[in-house]
């Protein structure tokens, strides 16, 4: 893939927060003052929020923390040996960078395969969305697992992918944070993190998924209104800075834990968490199925497999596949 890296020496550059004149900058970067404005364009295209005044003085709006692996590890400290962790700056997706490391056979073997990314340019989200996030503004990461189980026995898996999600971000005081089954990660009702999981493997297993995690942490003024949904970030939805390197080594680790016990266990293990997670549990919701039938129930728990339960004029029904929306809450 094509990456620009004058664009990203630019953005280093300018990622004091400081005004820096446009000419100082070619001359730092050794090019004319067209081939800067090109490379702000560039920037812009990352989601960047470039600011120029007068024609002349470039800076950028939010300076960005940059994914530092040995911060990740310090963070992680002995546990760290468990993962084999890649940081890019721009990658297409972390999830089908793992998907084609899977397909030719060459992840690591022995330690769980990690991929992180500043900037997706073809960043994916469930039932075909695009995962909207610019260079920095969030926490994009894939990591590989592979189970013993069929594939056709993971279904609760994304379930408690979410739960790891929730245990580390409540540990930051993240307030009114649920789940919206089956793991929309929401705060205030507004989209906070999404998770993307694709299984391969045999038929009788092992099964490889790869689980592919966006968290919103700091988006940029730009890409808010790309995104087709409600959302919203960290920086709002807390009162102070919240590091991505720890948030991400700590989940990370929460996630070996989690994937453990399911892998162990089973999804029934944590289903009590997870239903004091849920959004919608005792609501009146309409379940929207793929092939656009609705059905109309109120939240009753989760099934040992992660489907929701709804008890309908039918009775009581589980449901594997469908989107919800609320209708009412009842009690
Ligand atoms: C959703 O639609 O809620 C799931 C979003 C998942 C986004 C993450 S970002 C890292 C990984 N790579 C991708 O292309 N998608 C996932």
């Amino acid at each position: 893939m094509y990456v620009n890296l004058r664009a990203l020496y630019l953005l280093v550059l300018l990622n004091d927060g400081m005004h820096h004149s446009a000419s100082v900058l070619a001359k730092q970067l050794k090019c004319s003052l067209t081939s800067i404005y090109f490379l702000v364009y560039q920037l812009k295209n990352y989601s960047i929020d470039v600011v120029n005044i007068d024609g002349n003085i470039i800076r950028i709006n939010k300076p960005i923390a940059w994914l530092n692996t040995e911060l990740i590890i310090k963070y992680m400290s002995v546990e760290s040996k468990k993962f084999d962790l890649r940081l890019f700056d721009i990658v297409d997706s972390t999830n089908n960078y793992l998907l084609n490391q899977l397909k030719r056979k060459t992840l690591t073997k022995g330690t769980v395969p990690v991929v992180a990314a500043e900037f997706q340019t073809s960043g994916r989200g469930r039932e075909g969305r695009i995962w909207q996030c610019g260079f920095g503004n969030g926490l994009m990461f894939s990591m590989c697992w592979r189970f013993y189980k069929r594939g056709s026995d993971l279904s609760g898996l994304s379930l408690v992918t979410g739960i790891a999600i929730l245990r580390v971000l409540r540990a930051y005081s993240v307030q009114n944070i649920n789940i919206k089954w089956p793991n929309d990660i929401l705060c205030n009702n507004h989209k906070l993190a999404g998770i993307l999981i694709e299984i391969r493997g045999e038929i009788c297993g092992p099964s490889y998924a790869v689980i592919g995690i966006g968290i919103n942490f700091n988006l940029s003024e730009s890409i808010k209104p790309l995104i087709d949904q409600k959302v919203t970030d960290l920086s709002e939805v807390t009162s102070g800075f919240i590091d991505r390197n720890r948030v991400f080594g700590e989940l990370l680790l929460e996630l070996h834990n989690v994937l453990k016990d399911f892998e162990y266990y089973g999804f029934a293990y944590f289903k009590k968490e997870w239903i004091s997670y849920h959004s919608y549990e005792g609501c009146k919701v309409d379940l929207v199925f793929p092939n656009g039938l609705t059905i109309t129930g109120i939240v009753d728990g989760i099934a040992d497999d992660g489907a929701i339960c709804l008890l309908t004029s039918g009775g009581k029904k589980s449901f594997n596949v469908g989107i919800i929306s609320m209708r009412s809450r009842v009690y």
